[in-house]
């Protein structure tokens, strides 16, 4: 089994879920609709995610720790931030061909996947919220790692061909109206032979009944089924709360329609998928016509 197999694994471990929690959010009125996002750079306090990869780096045992807006924990180990192209999960090594050109890695976090592209040539620009992901990142050999979101980090008229949300960065679209308004962001950023590589798995899957109430309270409220409202804990640190998107196969190609996207095709294993989307044929003619 490989690293990340086990992360994924472990990550379906629902260690803690407090019942008295769920109860508090239904008395409270249930989960607040607005959707939360990570849309600045993080905190001394708030950069939980670039704390453990330090510790990991320095050898230390790490235990990451999620928690849900529920009171559900989840943990695992997060050794998969830094694993090496041969113990990936097997979709994103497959998905590896269908990268091309001039890389965004939206999310890079240590440069896992951005590290492999650049020894295979390709010119990789990662961007980050955690400052101590991208320093890292930086340390180890990604030429171009910036410190920002996708807003504030892109100089003007700066294009790319392939753009990366691996390691389930498909769940930074965080629900379906903000989705879509990034996938239109994402579409002005890439050529006119644009792709986009993004990483989830189906939350419906093999279902809990805990997971399934889960996405049963998101539709009540009129949100996707799959979105988790998060945050990373680690030690002392703690991320803000923020909206992470998994969704279906058939969600994704519903929710990139009109987006100036289509999905492609999945590369799949079991609920686990990465997701090609092209840029859709008219876009495409207008950027080349506008060129
Ligand atoms: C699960 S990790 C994945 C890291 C990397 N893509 C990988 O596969 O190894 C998610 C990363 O996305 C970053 N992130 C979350 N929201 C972001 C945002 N809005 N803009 C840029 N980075 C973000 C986090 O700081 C974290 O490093």
């Amino acid at each position: 089994m490989s690293v990340a197999q086990a992360l994924w694994n472990s990550l379906q471990n629902e260690v803690q879920c407090s019942d008295v929690a769920l109860a508090r959010v239904e008395q409270a009125g249930g989960l607040s609709t607005l959707v939360c996002l990570l849309r600045t750079i993080l905190g001394p306090a708030e950069d939980a995610f670039g704390q453990l990869l330090t510790d990991l780096l320095a050898g230390r045992r790490v235990v990451e720790v999620v928690e849900r807006d529920d009171g559900c924990v989840f943990t695992g180990e997060p050794d998969w931030y830094l694993a090496t192209f041969r113990s990936w999960w097997s979709q994103e090594r497959r998905a590896m061909r269908f990268v091309r050109g001039r890389v965004l890695d939206l999310g890079c976090g240590a440069g896992r996947v951005g590290l492999h592209l650049q020894s295979r040539g390709h010119e990789v620009v990662g961007i980050d919220v955690s400052p101590l992901a991208v320093e890292i990142a930086r340390q180890r050999g990604l030429a171009d790692a910036r410190l920002g979101t996708l807003d504030s980090s892109l100089r003007a008229g700066e294009h790319f061909d392939t753009i990366l949300l691996l390691g389930n960065n498909l769940g930074l679209l965080a629900g379906e109206r903000q989705g879509r308004h990034f996938l239109r962001k994402l579409a002005r950023t890439a050529t006119d032979r644009g792709r986009i590589l993004a990483g989830s798995y189906d939350p419906y899957d093999g279902a809990s009944e805990l997971a399934s109430g889960y996405h049963a309270r998101n539709r009540a409220r009129g949100r996707m089924g799959g979105v988790e409202r998060l945050r990373v804990r680690y030690r002392q640190y703690a991320t803000p709360w923020y909206d992470v998107l998994f969704a279906s196969r058939e969600e994704v190609a519903r929710l990139v329609e009109g987006t100036g996207w289509v999905a492609s095709r999945f590369v799949d294993d079991g609920a686990g998928y990465v997701a090609v989307l092209d840029l859709d044929a008219k876009l495409r003619r207008r950027l080349v016509e506008s060129s």
